[in-house]
């Protein structure tokens, strides 16, 4: 069977992504991205797409209306498919058993029970979601139970490695594609099936099977891996910060031996993103329920620093103001959770915000590619704080230097690369005295900041003299005893 008809159900950061590369990659196939967000396929649908990646928007506009297509006709374009994408959202768990940790896979499990009801013709159904081991056990299962006919479901699975900002490339040369499927004979020939359309682009060496558990279990341990790794530089960069040690020297040093390797070493604010911390979480709660109590405490530490270091950073800055930042402005340099994307979802910028808003601060936030509505919607979500502060207390803005007017400090949250590039002379004379940055984000210059008089100060490292920002665990600056870190 060769696949002439894709639906992939999910027009997110993964589905609209990914298909759109199918598209342009296999100009023989008709692709329909569908989602039952209306708005959403709107956007696509318009010139303002409701996502932003480099180099999307030329691929949509160039396939869209020829073999990519957008819709909220879900069922009718899985009747007409061959292949079925399921990249749903899974969030963690915000009820019931395995709250706070394990997947919902509530989305999953509709798009299973529609495609069940619905289907008219065999179909290969791709799980590309991120979902907990043996998922793909249960959509089978769901499917069979619910199958009209005759009609023969081979569910593979074939998890997405793409990083945001870099989709595009990562899904036009990835390391690797995986495909887990079932050992029988149909299971071989659905991963041949899926494996065909992607080597109309993907050397053959980089598409590699396994059976569907490895498959689930290695996009659960990818995102494990990588979110473990920024946990242990950020770790190293407060013994830095508490020693006098530089973490950016620590990191290139141990990053030459190549068996670690020098990606990924970059100490920051803490991870963001809809991913790390979601599956993380997932991994911890499997770990629990396969009776693993230690393996699952292992990996929850990672969460724990990752907490930690964002509650540092904000305890930093209110430390080197003296300790109260009560009334003061603050501007934050960047909201969204790395550079090259709009998404905000689980932006270490959104908690450092909700400290320095929980110690009455006035927030000026700038980002090129976060809407004031988003970042006025992220704030005042219940855990982060109340419409009504937020209305009081936070301001976005357009223009960078204009955040910067009669503020404090700025605290540079994300690090896009246009702000290695402003006039920090002009910002500086618009500030008040002293003026502090804080570097969240390891990327401004820090000497020449210095030199223009400002007290700078960045994660894992000692700049401008006089430094209150080292805060330890136990709770005390170790400069400035009256200092405190936020409960
Ligand atoms: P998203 O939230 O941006 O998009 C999911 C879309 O699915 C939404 O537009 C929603 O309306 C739609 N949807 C939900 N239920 C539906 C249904 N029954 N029928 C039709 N549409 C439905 O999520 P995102 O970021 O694209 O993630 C999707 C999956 O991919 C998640 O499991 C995530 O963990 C995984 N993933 C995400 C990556 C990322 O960088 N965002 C990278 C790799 C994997």
């Amino acid at each position: 069977m060769s696949v002439k008809k894709i639906c992939c159900i999910g027009a997110g950061y993964v589905g609209g992504p990914t298909c759109s590369v199918i598209a342009k990659e296999c100009p023989h196939i008709r692709v329909t991205i569908v989602d039952i967000n209306a708005d959403r396929i709107a956007a696509w649908n318009s010139n303002e797409l409701p996502i932003y990646e480099p180099e999307l928007e030329d691929i949509v506009m160039s396939c869209r209306g020829k073999n990519l297509f957008f819709s909220t006709e879900v069922e009718k374009e899985i009747i007409e498919a061959d292949l079925i994408f399921i990249s749903v959202n899974t969030p963690t768990k915000t009820y019931g058993v395995g709250k706070g940790r394990a997947a919902d896979l509530k989305y999953v499990e509709a798009c299973a029970r529609t495609i069940a009801a619905v289907s008219k013709s065999d179909k290969i159904v791709v799980e590309k979601s991120t979902v907990p081991v043996k998922a793909a056990a249960s959509i089978q299962r769901i499917l069979g139970a619910n199958m009209n006919l005759d009609i023969k479901f081979q569910v593979l699975s074939n998890p997405e490695f793409l990083a945001e900002g870099t989709a595009i490339q990562n899904l036009l040369h990835p390391d690797r594609v995986l495909i887990g499927g079932e050992e029988s004979k149909a299971g071989k020939k659905a991963i041949e099936t899926l494996s065909e359309v992607y080597s109309n682009w993907v050397p053959k060496e980089k598409i590699i099977t396994t059976n569907t558990w490895s498959s689930e279990l290695s996009k659960l341990a990818a995102n494990a891996f990588l979110a473990q790794r920024i946990s242990s530089i950020n770790a190293m960069s407060a013994v830095c910060e508490a020693t006098g040690a530089d973490v950016e020297e620590v990191a290139n040093a141990i990053g030459m031996d190549t068996r670690i390797g020098n990606k990924f070493l970059k100490a920051s604010v803490g991870f963001g993103g809809s991913c790390f911390q979601k599956d993380v979480l997932n991994l911890v709660y499997l770990c629990e329920s396969l009776n693993l109590p230690k393996v699952a405490q292992y990996w929850q530490q990672v969460i724990e620093i990752n907490n930690y270091q964002r509650k540092r950073f904000a305890s930093g800055i209110i430390n080197c103001l003296f300790n109260t930042v009560s009334g003061k402005k603050i501007t934050l340099f960047g909201f969204a959770f790395k550079k090259d994307t709009g998404d905000t979802r689980e932006s270490s910028a959104i908690y450092i915000s909700k400290y320095l808003l929980d110690e009455g601060a006035k927030l000026a936030i700038y980002d090129p590619k976060v809407s004031r509505r988003q970042i006025i919607s992220d704030l005042s979500h219940p855990t982060i704080s109340t419409p009504e502060k937020v209305a009081e207390l936070v301001t976005s803005v357009t223009d960078p230097y204009e955040a910067c007017k009669d503020s404090h400090a700025i605290a540079v949250c994300t690090e896009w690369d246009m702000f290695k590039d402003l006039d920090y002379k002009r910002i500086f004379d618009c500030m008040l005295k002293p003026a502090f940055i804080f570097d969240g984000r390891g990327i401004l210059p820090h000497e020449e900041l210095n030199s223009i008089g400002f007290h700078v100060e960045a994660i894992g490292k000692t700049v401008s003299k006089g430094s209150a920002f080292m805060v330890q665990s136990n709770g005390n600056n170790i400069l400035s005893p009256t200092s405190r870190v936020l409960p």
